[in-house]
């Protein structure tokens, strides 16, 4: 079944929404999870397809989960591991099931994990992984696609990552838990998912310093020291971004719930720079709004807490129509431009040169069928439908459906003109007339 988003362009998003908890957090603890033996719970949890497929990894290795929808809630039962093994047909769907390596490696001493191979955005390798679990101690073999580690003992040591990478940093704050000593991870990432991790695992017993700057120490423990606990998810800070960016690019006024404010610092710096009003009305709560066409920036994706490579696509499309002339660039990924072809059929005035993107604004996009190619290219290419004139068509909704919740529902309580369908049974009527009656 293919579904598709028909987005009827120009409603000014109005209202609140709720930001759910962290894809990019929720997949590591849950990871995490399988450490201590026993059932834990972690709340705030998004109904996403990448949920559904780390439930599945860690299904395959004996313990027991249950996902509650209503509840938002996950519950891992690692009192068993009976299999250490992740087959390439999840890893190759979703690249952060490789983090139950660290874990596995921590907890059995030993795992087979598939190697995920590149992706649509970059080649996104993992040789820091395999060269810090290495320096802890464990023997590695590349065969057939799949990583095996082995360990007799895990000795804690000094690692020291080339970039930060935040996957990485990760997996290896995982497999040192039980090593014998401290290990020291230098040049670690420091985006706010590996302190929801950090702090999930100190909650579970473990002894881990310094999460959140550049340096980590992670002092081991013994494997009786862990426990199981319940925990809450951070907020999504790049879905929270997501919807700032439409409902600045549309001139709407809408409150965000359930987002830190400190986790998009760099962002929320540009989008007033670019003429946004933000204002903080409660800790977790800021109202966006925007009266006039955006003001054209420059900037560079960075590490956190340099602007997000995560939201660089929604800037992107704000800048498509921006006052003046933006250039973007992405210095994380190799090929995170792959909305640049279907905003130039939306009439975007765009060049890009390797990892540059100069952007000059025009008036307005048009509406057009597009396609997403990746998760946030083509939550950008939502953005971009609800700013057009016209009606955008965005196909391959599961690149879509990775990372946003109810992401359609949302658009619509907020007053966007957006309707899911199934190729199966065609646009019809009666979607029109939902669409019709969900504008202001
Ligand atoms: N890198 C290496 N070798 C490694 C690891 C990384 O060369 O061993 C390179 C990568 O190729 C990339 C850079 O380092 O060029 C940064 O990669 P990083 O490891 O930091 O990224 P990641 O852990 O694979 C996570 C998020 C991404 C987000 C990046 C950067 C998850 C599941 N994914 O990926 O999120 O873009 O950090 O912030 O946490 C998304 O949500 O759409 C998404 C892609």
């Amino acid at each position: 079944m293919a579904d598709k988003y028909k987005i009827h362009g120009g409603n000014q998003l109005k209202g609140e929404v709720l930001i759910g908890g962290a894809k990019n957090s929720v997949l590591k603890l849950m990871a995490g999870s399988i450490l201590a033996k026993g059932e834990s719970k972690i709340y705030n949890v998004p109904e996403l397809t990448d949920v559904g497929i780390m439930l599945e990894v860690i299904n395959a290795l004996g313990v027991k989960t249950h996902h509650d929808k209503q509840e938002q809630s996950v519950t891992i039962d690692a009192a068993d591991i009976t299999s250490i093994t992740a087959q390439y047909e999840y890893v190759s769907k979703m690249r952060a099931s490789f983090n139950i390596l660290g874990a596995l490696v921590s907890r059995c001493k030993e795992a087979i994990v598939a190697l995920p191979g590149g992706c649509a955005i970059g080649e996104r390798r993992v040789d820091f992984h395999i060269k810090g679990l290495e320096a802890l101690g464990a023997k590695i073999k590349i065969e057939n696609g799949y990583v095996h580690a082995k360990a007799n003992k895990l000795t804690g040591t000094d690692i020291y990552l080339d970039i930060p990478s935040v996957g990485a940093t990760e997996n290896l704050m995982l497999a040192s838990i039980l090593a014998e000593g401290s290990t020291r991870i230098q040049n670690a990432a420091q985006e706010p998912e590996i302190i929801d991790l950090a702090n999930f695992l100190n909650t579970m017993g473990a002894d881990i310093v310094g999460a959140g700057t550049s340096e980590i120490v992670i002092n081991g423990v013994k494997q009786d020291d862990l426990h199981p606990i319940e925990y809450t998810t951070i907020p999504d800070r790049i879905e929270a971004g997501t919807f700032m960016s439409a409902v600045a690019g549309t001139r709407g006024k809408a409150v965000i719930r359930n987002v830190y404010p400190a986790h998009l610092t760099f962002f929320n710096d540009k989008l007033i720079k670019m003429g946004a009003n933000i204002k903080l009305i409660e800790p977790t709560a800021i109202e966006v709004s925007c009266k006039n066409r955006l003001n054209s920036v420059n900037f560079v994706t960075q590490p956190y807490p340099g602007f997000p490579t995560d939201l660089q696509s929604m800037a992107m499309v704000l800048l498509s129509t921006a006052n003046g002339v933006g250039i973007i660039t992405e210095s994380l990924y190799e090929n995170r431009f792959m909305q640049v072809q279907h905003l130039l059929r939306m009439g975007a005035d765009i060049h890009q040169d390797r990892n540059h993107a100069i952007i000059k604004g025009i008036k307005k996009l048009t509406g057009a069928t597009v396609g997403a190619s990746d998760l946030r290219a083509g939550a950008s290419l939502v953005v971009a439908g609800l700013m057009a004139d016209g009606t955008t068509t965005v196909e391959n909704l599961h690149h879509i459906d990775r990372g946003y919740e109810k992401f359609d529902e949302k658009l619509r309580n907020l007053g966007g003109n957006i309707v899911r369908y199934s190729d199966d049974n065609n646009f019809n009527e009666e979607m029109r007339v939902r669409a019709d009656e969900s504008r202001l």
